[in-house]
C-alpha cells in the first residue's frame, strides 16, 4: 500500500482543471464557487516549533495546538464555500527531524484520526491520506484507512491530509507507474499524468497558504501548484484564525487569474 488514495474507493475520478486552464478540452466541467471563492485550497502549516517556544513550551505542545487548529480551519473554509482543502502534515523530508519529534507527530496523528471522525462525519467533511503510507505502522495505516472508509459518503469540503508527503517523490512515482503501464511516451498528456497523482480526485489548488513567514514552497505540491495563487503570512499555524483566513480569501478575491494567457479568467 504505496500511495493510499489508491486504497480509497472515490465515486470518479475525473482530472479537474479550472476553466481555461490548459488541457480542459473534453474534461468534465468543475463546480464552480460562487464569487471568487477558491474550490481549493492548500496550506503550508508552519509555526507550530516558534508558537511553543514562545509560550514556553516544548515542541510537541505546538504540534499539539497545530493540530487542534485543523477542525477549526477545515470549518471555517467549508463555511466559505471552498470545496476541498489539502494540509501539509508532514513532508517526506520531516522525517529527519529528532525520533522523539518524529514519533511524536505520528502519535499525534493517531490519536486525531482516532477522535475526529465523529467530528469530521458531523460536519460532512470527507478525510483522504494523500501521501505514503509505507513507513506507516500497520495500526497506523488501519486508523487511516478507517477514517477513509467512515467519512467515505460525506458530500461536504474534502480533507487531503498529506502526510510522509514530498512533490518530487509524487512526479516520480507517477513516472515509474506511466512506464510500468507501458503507456506510450506520445500518450502521456497532462491529464494522464494528474491522473496518477494522489490528487487525481480534486482540482489542482487554487489558493495555497504558508503560515509562519517563510516563502518557500518545500516540496508541497510541485505540479499541481503550477497555476496556484499564493498567500504568505507571519501569523503561526495554530494561531491562524478566521480573521487571517479571510483576509487571505479576500486577497485571493482580487488576483486577476491568467493561466499564461493575456486576458483574466472569468472563472473560479
Ligand atoms: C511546521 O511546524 C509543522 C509541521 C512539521 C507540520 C504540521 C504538523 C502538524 C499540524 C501536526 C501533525 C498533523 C497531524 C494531522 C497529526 P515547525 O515545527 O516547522 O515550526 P517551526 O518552523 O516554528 O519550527
Amino acid at each position: 500500500m504505496e500511495a493510499h488514495t489508491g486504497s480509497v474507493n472515490l465515486p470518479e475520478t475525473p482530472v479537474f482543471r479550472a476553466k481555461g486552464q490548459p488541457g480542459t478540452e473534453g474534461l468534465p466541467a468543475v463546480v464552480e464557487s460562487p464569487g471568487r471563492v477558491p474550490r481549493h485550497v492548500a496550506i503550508i502549516m508552519d509555526g507550530n516549533g516558534r508558537w511553543a517556544e514562545q509560550q514556553g513550551l516544548p515542541r510537541l505542545a505546538g504540534h499539539r495546538e497545530g493540530v487542534n487548529a485543523i477542525p477549526r480551519v477545515v470549518d471555517l473554509l467549508a463555511q466559505r464555500g471552498v470545496q476541498f482543502l489539502t494540509v501539509y502534515a508532514f513532508s517526506t523530508e520531516n522525517w529527519s527531524r529528532p525520533s522523539t519529534e518524529v514519533e511524536g507527530i505520528i502519535e499525534l496523528l493517531d490519536e486525531t484520526l482516532r477522535r475526529e471522525t465523529d467530528h469530521f462525519n458531523e460536519k460532512n467533511v470527507r478525510v483522504i491520506h494523500i501521501g505514503n503510507a509505507a513507513r506507516l505502522s500497520n495500526d497506523i495505516r488501519l486508523a487511516v484507512d478507517r477514517i477513509q472508509h467512515e467519512t467515505r459518503n460525506n458530500t461536504g469540503i474534502v480533507l487531503n491530509v498529506a502526510f510522509d508527503y514530498g512533490g518530487r517523490q509524487e512526479i516520480l512515482a507517477a513516472v515509474r507507474e506511466l512506464i510500468r503501464e507501458g503507456v506510450s511516451p506520445d500518450d502521456i498528456t497532462e491529464e494522464v499524468f494528474s491522473r496518477k497523482l494522489f490528487t487525481a480526485h480534486c482540482p489542482d489548488p487554487d489558493l495555497i497558504i504558508r503560515t509562519g513567514g517563510e516563502l518557500r514552497i518545500s516540496n508541497f505540491l510541485l505540479w499541481q501548484s503550477a497555476y496556484s495563487e499564493y498567500y504568505h503570512t507571519p501569523v503561526l499555524w495554530p494561531d491562524l484564525d478566521a480573521q487571517e483566513v479571510d483576509r487571505a480569501l479576500a486577497d485571493y478575491s482580487q488576483r486577476q487569474r491568467r493561466f499564461g494567457n493575456i486576458v483574466p479568467d472569468t472563472g473560479g
